[in-house]
């Protein structure tokens, strides 16, 4: 495919008298690993939100290969090849591990449980796979919760603050996951706090402060960025 897979288009949305997300624009070439920062209430989930259907903005465009997806509803926007995790972890505590992943699945049968181990496997939880979700470490929740996006096999997957709250263990197995799917040619576009995570992982980085986009470029860039500090030491 030729051109950004998602293109974001001066896109605002307000709620009440805040204004979440301000004529922000974005554009992701397939097959990189995208960074959005910026301080809490900054409005990244909320762009998420936009992206996924969650949320109509109010103002701009947002295309995915080319078609304009804004105002369809979140299970067209999925079908299409956009998956994501939530920043509240939603996995299905009263179900196995293995079953979290089949009630996401198309078919049912032999080729989609093996599909699942493969994703339980790829995240190191092919043990627990009979577990109750809610028997798993809040880590391993988060790591379900992951491959769970990752069964409908989305082009795109956004990823909102994957690393919190996971130990240094559980993190390693995540990191090499998502480098993984980008060696697959997938795109991600992650929501982490962790400035080393995010500065390691990232080809590029894109700043929110108030909703607006105040800088964007790769993390030696972003790092030396006086806006950036700014917005995350200039404050008291
Ligand atoms: N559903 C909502 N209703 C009202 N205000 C909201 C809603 N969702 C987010 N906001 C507000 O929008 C701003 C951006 O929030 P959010 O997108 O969650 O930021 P971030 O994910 O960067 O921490 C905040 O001021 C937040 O309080
Ligand atoms: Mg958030």
């Amino acid at each position: 495919m030729d051109g950004p897979i998602l293109e974001v288009t001066q896109v605002t949305k307000r709620f009440g008298g805040v204004t979440a997300v301000n004529h922000c624009s974005l554009s992701l070439t397939p097959g990189r690993i995208y960074g959005l920062i910026g301080p809490n209430g900054s409005g990244k989930t909320t762009l998420f939100n936009c992206v996924t259907g969650l949320a109509a903005p109010d103002a701009g465009l947002i295309r995915f290969k080319g078609e304009r997806i804004d105002h369809l509803p979140p299970y067209l926007i999925a079908r299409r090849g956009i998956g994501r995790t939530f920043q509240v972890i939603r996995v299905f505590p009263e179900l196995t591990a293995l079953e979290n992943l089949l009630v996401v699945s198309r078919g049912d049968g032999e080729a989609a449980r093996r599909r699942a181990m493969e994703l339980l496997t790829f995240v190191k939880l092919d043990r627990l796979h009979r577990e109750y979700a809610g028997n798993l470490s809040y880590g391993q929740q988060k790591l379900l919760e992951f491959v769970r996006v990752l069964v409908r096999e989305p082009e795109l997957i956004l990823l909102d603050e994957p690393a919190a709250g996971v130990n240094r263990t559980l993190l390693n197995d995540l990191l090499a996951a998502i480098r993984d799917l980008r060696a697959q040619g997938r795109t991600i576009l992650i929501v982490e706090h962790d400035m080393k995570v995010i500065m390691g992982l990232s080809e590029q980085i894109f700043v929110l402060d108030y909703g607006e986009k105040i800088a964007e470029g790769p993390p030696e860039v972003i790092q030396a960025d006086a806006r950036v500090i700014e917005a995350y030491f200039g404050r008291g």
